[in-house]
């Protein structure tokens, strides 16, 4: 990818290369022989070693997930109660465009489902958002709980295995202008929700995850701007969130990229634990966990701050995965890590975020994660951005390679979901990035499935490579 056909960012808030979501790739390590999960038999596997020697070279453990994700800002379309919906209309904002109608996914979800199904997958991960649940403190809407009844439905009619995130970024608007995460009482407000929809929706969720990727904050501290000395991401969150404050008039707002990452963090973890806590309260079979997001760490060969880094990022949320039932990891590319992470080696691939095409990365975290977290892994989101889906082809081949070469070590791995469905709005960077097995004509909302999609699918449907 050439760096001219990279996404611009609209104001100098806005994000450019190697932006925010390299976060969203990330770290590595070593085979562990898992202890006994909570997650339900239906979904527990046997390890690869115990296969025939010629099944073990091509095929994944039985009953592995195969999937799809998707998140409901970025797929469904007017979302208009969320934080980000008043964020993305602010002039001169944070957001290159507005999501607008998406992919229109709230209407056209039983299709999208279906075509899901048909292609070989046997896994839909997608978010229920809770700005449509509660639109206002403690006024929740049955109405929008029974789509998302419907929206399960779908899946189970199609026979597919629902991994459902209760929080992915985007908040209720109300929340936010009190100080989202930050607030004393967000962990309250949070398991308050989690309450009512699990006791909405429990029944037909197989996997229930308390947040997308809240390790974020801080993994944005770690990345500066080429070449290197810039501002952080965090520095320029932190400018975005003033302006917001300003334009929207609410001098205690926050949101997920744009507050004070150590509230944040803190905020975060009580609600994971007290949101865990809530649907348990009301199904305690229900496996619950996280996805962090982490990239491929790797050293520099001078003065390289890698466990610095991974302390501050992972640690507290390894730790809290040791409690869940599993651990949902996201990555896309790799960091070499100096001081801060260092911009990709010259002349390395690009794709259309400004990472390094390094699909090699799943390998390394999923060993460095099932070491750490000592509980079943998914890779929960894994994909590149690019116009070129034979490149998307050639990053899925290198990146399963990798993966089921960890499984054949032991390291206990159930899934693997890729990002994304569909081209979808790709947050600051709007519509520009192409991360979808399947485009999206915006004007008509027709559906093309790319051959990257017959590729994965073919491999879902049979379990091998
Ligand atoms: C997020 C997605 C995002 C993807 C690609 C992940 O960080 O969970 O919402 O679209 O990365 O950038």
């Amino acid at each position: 990818m050439k760096k001219s056909e990279r996404p611009t960012p609209s104001d100098s808030t806005s994000l450019s290369r190697r932006t925010l979501l390299q976060g969203a790739s990330a770290a590595a390590l070593l085979s562990v022989i898992p202890r006994e999960s909570n997650a339900g038999p239906a979904h527990r596997v046997a390890l690869t070693s115990a296969q025939p020697a010629a099944e073990k070279s091509k095929s994944f453990p039985e009953k592995f997930l195969w999937g799809c994700a998707t998140a409901g800002a970025q797929v469904e379309g007017n979302n208009t109660t969320s934080d980000l919906w008043a964020l993305e209309h602010i002039p001169d904002g944070m957001f290159k465009e507005p999501s607008g109608d998406a992919c229109d996914h709230y209407h056209l979800y039983a299709q999208d489902i279906a075509m899901l199904a048909d292609l070989g997958f046997n896994t839909y991960r997608f978010s229920i958002e809770w700005s449509r649940i509660e639109p206002a403190e403690g006024q929740f809407s049955n109405a929008e709980l029974n789509h998302y009844r419907r929206v399960l439905a779908a899946c189970r009619e199609h026979n597919l295995t629902t991994l459902v995130t209760y929080s992915h970024f985007a908040m209720p608007l109300w929340f936010a202008e009190k100080g989202a995460w930050q607030n004393t009482v967000a962990a309250d407000r949070y398991a308050r929700y989690c309450e009512r929809a699990t006791k909405h929706l429990g029944d037909m969720i197989d996997f229930a995850s308390t947040f997308n990727e809240p390790d974020i904050p801080q993994l944005l501290n770690w990345i500066t701007f080429a070449p290197a000395q810039g501002p952080s991401l965090t520095d320029m969150f932190q400018q975005a969130l003033v302006k917001a404050r300003v334009a929207l008039k609410t001098p205690e707002f926050a949101s997920f990229f744009a507050a004070d990452p150590q509230r944040t963090r803190d905020g975060l973890l009580a609600a994971h634990a007290k949101g865990k806590s809530a649907m348990k309260s009301v199904r305690p079979s229900m496996p619950v966990g996280f996805n962090l997001a982490m990239s491929d760490d790797q050293p520099a060969s001078t003065d390289s701050h890698v466990a610095e880094k991974r302390a501050d990022i992972y640690g507290p949320w390894l730790e809290a995965a040791r409690t869940c039932d599993y651990l949902g990891v996201q990555m896309y590319s790799r960091a070499i890590v100096g001081k801060k992470d260092l911009p990709p080696p010259q002349g390395v691939e690009l794709t259309q975020m400004g990472y390094e095409f390094y699909p090699e990365c799943v390998e390394g975290v999923v060993r460095y994660a099932a070491k750490e977290a000592r509980v079943p892994i998914y890779v929960t989101e894994n994909g590149v951005a690019t116009d070129d889906d034979s490149r998307r082809i050639e990053y899925y081949r290198r990146a399963l390679a990798g993966l089921k070469h960890a499984i054949d070590d032991g390291v206990d791995v159930r899934g693997y979901v890729t990002w994304s469905l569909l081209d979808n709005w790709e947050w600051m960077f709007g519509f520009g990035p192409k991360f979808g097995i399947v485009s999206v004509d915006r004007a008509t909302q027709k559906r093309t499935i790319k051959p990257s999609a017959a590729y994965l699918g073919n491999i879902a449907r049979g379990n091998s490579l």
